[in-house]
């Protein structure tokens, strides 16, 4: 019999994202603090007798083959445990693709969580995750989700008590941007530093107004210079009334977080005529 299962994958939004130095690997020593938001792609998979894989897809821009991190989670599982069954999976999209809000590794998370019930293979979150780090570095945060603290390439993952719930503004200027293209283009010696320390203080107070004041992002600057955009919309943000306005990961989306709904919505409604794709939502609990 065909069995079917359907996972949420959620968005995240980076508070802070800290880059401390280059490593001997490539990649890029962090410390991140990352949340949850409401806004979530889900994704159904069923399982089929042949040894395939096969994505669909609601977003034509998508791609469904070995590019897509929900297809390289699928494989390396079947291969980790020798599965010779297949899976069919439909990514319903509502996250915005290459914009800094966690979508594909959101989307491997759930296909993860989804093949470890189909296949009743009993794996643990913490066995989850080891596996999401070979798919991509912020694959084992969406394992867990929430409100998590990560360190080293982004893989090593602390989970936090959820921040003070507020309402989020998301806008995605229209051209994504290559996580790859801002790691290589960081000029070190300018780079800013978010004060990491102080922010895992006021979410462990959960002081808001705090918060809202340490919310930070190294690759913010190398972004703006290649979409000065991102710059122009934090500036409306704060001036329709955002407590907080910034990039999220690599960009482009910037988020501002507003305590009060009529605030959020006033800034929601300033960004909608300016840019297509502006969501308002809220942290997760
Ligand atoms: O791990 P993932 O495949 O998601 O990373 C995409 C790209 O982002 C990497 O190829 C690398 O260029 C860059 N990156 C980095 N340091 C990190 C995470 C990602 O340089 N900690």
């Amino acid at each position: 019999m065909n069995r079917e299962v359907t996972e949420k994958a959620p968005a995240k939004i980076n508070l802070t994202l800290d880059v401390l130095h280059k490593r001997e690997d490539g990649y890029h020593e962090l410390e991140m603090i990352m949340t949850s938001v409401d806004l979530a792609d889900h994704v159904t998979l069923r399982t089929i007798n042949e040894d395939t894989i096969i994505i669909q897809s609601n977003n034509g821009f998508l791609p469904l083959d070995h590019r897509n991190h929900a297809y390289k989670a699928a494989k390396l599982i079947k291969e980790t445990f020798n599965i010779q069954l297949g899976v069919e999976m439909m990514i319903n999209k509502n996250i915005p693709i290459a914009a800094g809000l966690g979508g594909g590794s959101s989307d491997a998370a759930a296909t993860l969580r989804g093949l470890n019930h189909l296949w009743d293979l009993g794996l643990s979150l913490d066995e989850l995750a080891l596996l999401g780090a070979e798919v991509g570095s912020d694959v084992p945060y969406c394992i867990y989700g929430g409100t998590a603290f990560a360190s080293g390439r982004g893989e090593k993952i602390e989970q936090l008590v959820a921040v003070p719930q507020c309402w989020v503004v998301l806008v995605k200027p229209k051209k994504g941007i290559s996580t790859g293209t801002v790691f290589n283009a960081l000029a070190y010696d300018t780079l800013e530093h978010p004060d990491t320390h102080s922010m895992l203080t006021a979410i462990k107070e959960q002081n808001y107004l705090d918060m809202t004041k340490l919310v930070g992002n190294s690759l913010e600057e190398t972004s703006i210079n290649r979409q000065p955009s991102i710059e122009t919309i934090k500036q409306k943000m704060v001036s329709f009334g955002a407590d907080a306005a910034l990039m999220s990961g690599s960009g482009p989306t910037i988020f501002a977080l507003c305590r009060k709904y009529s605030r959020a919505q006033r800034v929601y409604n300033g960004l909608k005529g300016f840019c297509n794709e502006v969501y308002l939502v809220r942290t997760l609990k």
